[in-house]
Formats: C-alpha cells, structure tokens, sequence
C-alpha cells in the first residue's frame, strides 16, 4: 500500500498543475473512478486540487449540497445532522475502512474535518492542518504553523485543534499561539496570518474558526490562565480586525468599550481585571442569517473560585452566558447567563444548536445547548427567552431552574464559600464538555456525549495568583483519590459517559446508550436512521438513531473524542472520524486511562460500504521497567511533594503520577539517567524546547527536591506492584 501511495503521490505531482487548470476547482472531476473497493488505486484522474470556493450562499444553502461539509458544524445551525442516505441502518453492517491516514503527532485529535468538492481539510494536535483527495487519501499538502513546544504550560487541555474554516479558496486555522493563518487552498501556503491575542498573556486558540459575511469570527482559550475573554471578526481576505467584543469588562478605571461592559461591571466586585476574569469564547458559535446573530458560547471565570474572583459575589456577566451579537458589527444583542456567579468551572462554550421546532402548538425558532452544569436549556434565539431548562445529567450544585427568574436554584453548601469543601456533581468535566452533539430532524432529538462525574471543590485558603499559570483558586489536595484500591474504584465508579438521546420539547430522555468510561466521542447523525460516535475505547460504532440499538462496530485501536462526518465523492457515501484520545482528561491519570485506546496514534479514518481495508499492526507499547533510586525521604516530605506535585505537575503528568496516553512521560517510570538529571529538567529547563518547561520560576530547589521525593516513592509502589503480579501469575 505504500508503495502504491508513494508512486501515485508522483503521477499526481506532475499532473496537478495541469488538472487545477483542466477543472477549475468545480465538482468532481469527470472521469473520477468513485469505484473500487479501498479506495487506493493508482489513478491520476484521482488528483484534485482544493479551490474551497465557498462563500455565504454556499453555506446558507448546504442542504442543496449535502456531498460536502463545508463548516464546523455542516450548516450554521451546527445541527451535524447529514441528509445523506445511501448509508442506512439497513446496509451500514458491509461498512469497511476505505482509507486512513496516521497523523505526525500522537496528542488529542478533536476536529471536524471539512469536506469541499473532493479535497478534505482537516487539522491536528499543534494546529497543523492537512489537505487530502478525500476519495483516495493522497495527501495533497500539509502546513505546520511551528507553534513552540513550550506553550504546552500555557494551555488547560492538550495542544488540541478542534477545526479549520474555508472561504473564497482559502483554509483558515487559529494556532495554539494566537494566530489566525490564512491558508491558499491549493497549496497550503500563507496568504495571511495575524496575531489575535496579547503574546505577553497565555490565551491560546484550540476552536474552529467560523466564516459569515467575509468575515472570520475566531475566540479563545486560557481561563485556566487568567486571561480576559474576547472574540474578534477578521476580514477573510486582508486578515484586517473589524470589530471585536469583550466577554467580561476589564479595569473599570479606563474606558469600557462598549456600554453594555459597564453595566456588566456591576455584577462584579473586587478587582477582578488584575486576574483577568476569564469568559473566553473557545468553543461554540453558531449563526442565523436570517436574524443576522451570531450566538457565542462563554467560559467560565478566572480564576474558578468566585470567593477570590469577585469577593463580594455578584453574577459576574457575561461568564457562562450564550450572548447573541450583531454579526455585522458585533454588537451586544442579548445573553442567557447559564450559571450566575460561576463558580465550578461549568462553561457555556458547548455546542450549540439552532432549530425550528413545534413547541406548544407553535414552531419556535430555538437555540439549544447542553452546557457543563448538566442542564438541557431550550431558547428563543431571537429574544432569549428561557423556554425550558431540564436536568439531561447527574447535577447536584442546583436543583432547578427557575422558570419565573430564569436563575438556577443552588443547593445549599454547594458553593464552598463557607469553608466546607463540596462534592459536586457535575465535576469541571460537565455534564457534557465541548464533544458536539447531534440534532436530528427526523427523529426530533438531540444526541448528548454526556458524562456522569463528580468533583470535591474546596476554597485554597493560600492562593496566591501567578501570571500565565493555572490558577483556579481551589485547594486540590482535597480532592486527591484514595490509595485505598476499594474505596478508589468506588470513588471511580462515579465516573462514566453515556449517549443520551433527548427529547427537547419534552425535555427528557427517549434513549441510553452506557459507556464504560467518559470522555467519548462527539456525534453524527443521518438521513440514514444513523448515529456515529467514536468511544474512549478506542471503536467507531453506529447506532439506529431511532432505537440506540448498535449495528456496526470497528476497532480503531484508539480512543477517540472527535465528531465523524460524512460526505461523497462521485455518487459513494464516505463516513470519516479523526481518532486520537486526549484532551482535558489527560490529568485524569488511571481514571483516564482506563480507556483501553490510550495507546494513542493520531488517525484519519475513512469509510464506504463494501470496504476492506485494514489498519496497520498495532505497536506494542511497553514503558520499560522503573529505575527509582533508594527511598531516603520521609512521609512529610513525601507528603510535601505530593501536594506541590498535584498544584503544578498533574495537568500534563496525571493525577498520581499516572499518564493517561501514552505520548506523555509517565513519571513513575522514569529511569535511571531521568532520576540524575531531575534537577536540570525540571528546575534547569533541560527538555523545555520538547513542551517541559523550566519551573525554577515558581518552584524552591527544596520544592523540587520534595516532589522528587513523591516521585521516587510512587516509582517503588509501582515496581512492587509488578513485582507481585509477577508472583500472581506464575
Ligand atoms: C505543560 C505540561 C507539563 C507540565 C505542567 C510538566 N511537565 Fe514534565 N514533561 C512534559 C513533557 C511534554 C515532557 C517530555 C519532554 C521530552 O520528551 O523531552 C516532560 C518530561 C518530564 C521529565 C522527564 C521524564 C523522563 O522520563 O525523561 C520530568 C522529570 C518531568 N517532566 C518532571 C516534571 C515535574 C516535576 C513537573 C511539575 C513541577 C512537570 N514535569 C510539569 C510536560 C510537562
């Protein structure tokens, strides 16, 4: 197969220039042979080249074209649902791999790839994007944006990249650094490319552009990190700022830049702008041509802890709000604020979805969004008015939602301002995190990647901010597992995922597909009675969308939590899914990595009916064996180590010292020449330009030292460990 990859990449390198002429970008090429059972035969009539010519009436009217995906979420209503039905519940049984294609990185893989008139765009972990024959799966260009490894600790969840964006021939991707590049489809190389965010401050970019009006509407993330929240619209064609909307008021001493800022500033207290006050748009967006809005997704506050954010309460707009704004402009319409004085984490930068939908007799235009707190709510998208609010996971910090103020009704305790920690369900993972769901038409629900996960927030007495590094204000030594194995898997018991198919005009549940842990894939469904999603266990499966019930499965030795799509070239029906597990749960340690997927491999997968073709050999993986020296530590130094190891180490390391994938070090393991140069690792920034920063910043040498101390122990509990399951298995 590589070689007859390789041989075509040749004939097709000396034709292309010629076809990009012949074809013009339009449709399929003539003559293009859709047959074949995987896609890989040697054809120069195979080679396309991207024009991405698309532009507002292309998207608008997508269902004319449902062959192609031509946005994040399909159409600007992101329902993901696809009219295609040549797949249907009936024949997707003879569903087979068609072409894959494994990616230069092994991090978390969360986009949604596009697919324009033959030529698939998708981009990776680092924000690489890649161009693909989406019929045969030549690569047709590649473009690495060189983000420097050592943003990794300016970044809450893995180097992740949830999308690119197409326009009028150009593919649009946000870099993990701020950038907004501009790509030519043809070729990949840069038309443009602007610096979106302050460099000094640690925003990052992991969402999906999207574009409306020639113009490119992109957010941020960094709310782990104390940044201000903004979005911005980018001229498609020059790269050119045009208007910009900040999600929460900054320093009330200077200037607001728009009026409703001001009036946001008094749902705050304190002096909240010196930590940033978070809100960042990072994920969600949808839009309405007709109202001419823009919806946004907002984040939660900076730092999570309400009590040092904004010390004297107050709802603290418009953190985990949906605001729509004037597309045009970027004005300030209205806002939903999900969760009032956020406190836990629970962002509205979930999916959301517009419809129109019999509510009541009367056909409501509506947004939906099942946000972190683990209610369900249906808008009004045009007003904003709350029309229903219903549980869809297990939530514990409120009890309802209020239908006359529109304001959740918290449980007493839940909000750890007394100084009591509380266990709270939903955990900072939600109810449901930024995996898309699906709406589908035909069946009138909405498909929810839910979680059921549970957290111990508890105020940190001793917080004290430090610029451009996690700061959430909670103390987390509360909240460390149990090394009691019983009371551990009991603790991890209360963690799972789920499909939950619902009903949003009867706001409940029709169906329930169980997972074995969360963190599992995002949604597609079909005109074809279909529903796809991969799984943190590393399978791409199909369900009747109908029913739940499983018609299909395939093995894709590893997790995965990207959405599928599904398109044609020709007249053949093509389902793809980018697989690589990662993302937040990768500080999950042994929880997360209860996922058997958790060798990762970065992996486009490509399928058709009647399809056969197979994955390369899966590699073992084998950590070695640990080479701790002596223990010579005492408990409260390794005690010590353990806290300050679970403040700063975790979030890239793992709870425990467990990595959850395997492309990160699990520190127990480390051997015997790691052990000696632990210093200038970590305090002298030894690996810094392979992501592992120096931290002699924030870190004592008796610090480092102290967590040394922890990971040497955790080196000798686990070589015990193997040594007993050595003696159990012989
Ligand atoms: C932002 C992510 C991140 C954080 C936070 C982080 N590390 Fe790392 N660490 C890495 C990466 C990535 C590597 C792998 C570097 C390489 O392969 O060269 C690494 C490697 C290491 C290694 C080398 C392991 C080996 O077997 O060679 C040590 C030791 C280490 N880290 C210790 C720490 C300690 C101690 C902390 C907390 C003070 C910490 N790290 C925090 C990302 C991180």
């Amino acid at each position: 197969m590589k070689n007859l990859m390789k041989k075509y990449y040749l004939v097709s390198a000396l034709l292309s220039s010629t076809l990009l002429l012949a074809c013009g970008g339009s449709d399929n090429n003539p003559g293009v042979d859709a047959g074949g059972d995987n896609g890989n035969q040697v054809s120069a009539e195979l080679a396309v080249a991207g024009t991405a010519a698309v532009d507002a009436a292309r998207i608008i009217h997508a269902d004319t074209e449902p062959g192609n995906w031509l946005s994040h979420g399909r159409t600007y209503d992101e329902q993901r649902y696809s009219p295609l039905d040549h797949i249907t519940e009936k024949n997707v049984a003879q569903l087979g791999l068609s072409w894959s294609f494994d990616f230069p990185t092994n991090r978390g893989m969360e986009a949604t790839p596009l697919v324009i008139d033959g030529v698939m765009y998708v981009s990776t972990s680092w924000s690489m994007v890649f161009a693909f024959d989406a019929l045969s799966g030549k690569e047709l260009w590649s473009y690495n944006p060189e983000v420097p490894k050592s943003k990794l600790i300016q970044l809450c969840c893995d180097a992740v990249n949830r999308g690119v964006a197409a326009w009028n021939g150009k593919i649009y991707v946000g870099t993990l650094d701020g950038r907004l590049v501009a790509l030519d489809a043809k070729d990949g190389s840069i038309k443009w490319s602007v610096q979106t965010t302050p460099e000094a401050e640690a925003y990052s970019i992991t969402g999906a552009p999207r574009i409306i009006n020639g113009k490119v509407i992109i957010g941020n993330g960094g709310a782990e990190l104390d940044v201000r929240g903004f979005v911005s619209a980018y001229d498609a064609e020059t790269g050119k700022l045009d208007w910009r909307f900040y999600t929460v008021p900054g320093d009330p001493s200077k200037p607001f830049e728009n009026p409703v800022l001001e009036k946001a500033a008094a749902t705050w207290t304190g002096e909240w702008w010196k930590m940033g006050g978070g809100g960042t748009v990072w994920d969600s967006m949808a839009y309405d041509p007709e109202l001419g809005l823009l919806y946004i997704g907002v984040g939660n506050g900076a730092p999570w802890n309400r009590q040092i954010r904004s010390p004297g309460g107050g709802d603290n707009l418009f953190l985990s709000s949906i605001v729509a704004l004037k597309v045009d402009t970027g004005e300030y319409v209205w806002h939903y604020q999900t969760t009032p004085g956020e406190t836990w984490d629970y962002t509205a930068t979930q999916h959301m979805i517009l419809a129109d939908i019999e509510i009541d007799g009367a056909v409501r235009k509506v947004l939906m969004q099942a946000p972190k707190n683990g209610f369900f709510y249906v808008l009004d998208r045009a007003t904003g008015e709350l029309i229903s609010a219903k549980k869809y996971a297990m939530a514990t910090w409120a009890s309802h939602v209020d239908m006359e103020t529109g304001r959740p009704v918290e449980a007493p305790g839940a909000r750890y301002d007394a100084g009591e920690p509380a266990i709270v369900y939903p955990s900072s993972q939600g109810g449901h995190n930024w995996h898309p769901m699906s709406y589908s038409p035909d069946t009138g629900l909405v498909y929810i990647p839910a979680h059921k996960s549970l957290a111990v927030y508890a105020n940190n007495p001793d917080y004290s901010y430090i610029k451009n590094f996690f700061n959430t204000g909670i103390d987390w030594s509360k909240a460390t597992l149990p090394d009691d194995p019983a009371e551990r898997a009991g603790v991890f018991s209360q963690f799972t995922g789920f499909i939950t198919a619902w009903d949003p005009v009867a706001q409940k549940e029709v169906w329930n597909v169980p997972h074995t842990t969360l963190w599992n894939g995002g949604m597609l469904s079909t005109a074809g009675n279909l529903l796809f999603q991969g799984n943190a266990d590393g399978e791409f499966v199909a369900y009747r969308a109908t029913s739940g019930e499983d018609l299909w499965r395939f093995d894709a030795q590893t997790g995965i939590v990207a959405a599928p799509i599904t398109y044609t070239v020709g007249d053949k029906q093509y389902v793809a899914v980018v697989a690589g597990w990662g993302g937040a749960m990768v500080a999950f340690g042994e929880l997360a990595s209860r996922a058997k997927g958790s060798v990762n491999r970065s992996r486009l997968l490509v399928f058709e009916l009647g399809a056969d073709g197979s994955l390369p050999e899966p590699v073992p993986f084998d950590r070695g064996i640990p080479e701790p020296p002596e223990l010579t530590a005492g408990v409260e130094t390794i005690q010590r180590g353990d806290d300050i190891y679970h403040k700063r180490c975790f979030i890239c390391h793992g709870e425990g010292a467990i990595a959850a994938i395997s492309s990160l070090p699990d520190l127990r393991y480390m051997d015997a020449k790691a052990h000696q140069l632990f210093k200038p690792i970590v305090m002298g920034g030894l690996y810094s330009s392979n992501g592992m920063v120096s931290f002699s910043g924030i870190l004592s040498n008796e610090d480092a030292d102290d967590i040394h101390a922890y990971l040497i122990s955790r080196g000798h509990e686990l070589l015990k460990k193997m040594e007993n399951q050595k003696v159990s298995n012989e």
